[in-house]
């Protein structure tokens, strides 16, 4: 079941992005987010959290922030789900497109993005990790207003 990330969801956030994220975020970081941005969880019969997103809004242009799925429920479609179901509120509420910034080494996620019709429209050198690793912009369009 997909449903909005709320602050009861703190911990198993917490949680969950540290097994996911090499960078994971802090508590009070993943408190501004539940307070201030989009977030959609993905549970599972037993009640929990095994992904979510985190996507931001301004004007017409969303940012995907965080896209993960516990490790033990990965390769089961169910990071295409949430990214699916995330580009599907997007259209219905009339964006134009989504954007991220991926590590160039996550090959995974990359494959994903590309799967859901991301495309790559930038390169930031040296965007992670005092510039060991670069940054690819990856771009969705949503709507026929999109250039
Ligand atoms: C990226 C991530 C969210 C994908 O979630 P997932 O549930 O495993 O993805 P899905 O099972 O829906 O995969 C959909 C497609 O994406 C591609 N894909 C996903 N993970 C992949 C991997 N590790 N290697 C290669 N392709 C991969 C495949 O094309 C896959 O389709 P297939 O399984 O039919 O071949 C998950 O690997 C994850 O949480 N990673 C850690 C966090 C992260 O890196 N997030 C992205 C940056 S914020």
């Amino acid at each position: 079941m997909l449903r909005p990330l709320v602050a009861d969801d703190l911990d198993a956030l917490v949680a969950l992005d540290a097994a996911t994220n090499p960078h994971p975020w802090s508590a009070g970081l993943w408190r501004d987010a539940l307070a201030r941005d989009h977030g959609t969880g993905l549970i599972d019969d037993d009640n929990r959290l095994v992904g979510f997103t985190v996507s931001s809004r301004v004007l017409d242009e969303a940012e995907l922030q965080l896209i993960a799925v516990s490790p033990e429920r990965q390769r089961q479609g169910l990071g295409r789900r949430l990214l699916e179901s995330l580009l599907s509120e997007l259209r219905r509420d009339g964006i134009a497109r989504l954007l991220l910034e991926v590590r160039a080494g996550n090959h995974g996620a990359q494959a994903l993005y590309a799967g859901c019709g991301g495309i790559i429209v930038g390169r930031r050198k040296g965007y992670y990790d005092h510039g060991r690793e670069d940054a690819l912009l990856y771009t969705f369009t949503l709507g026929g207003e999109a250039t």
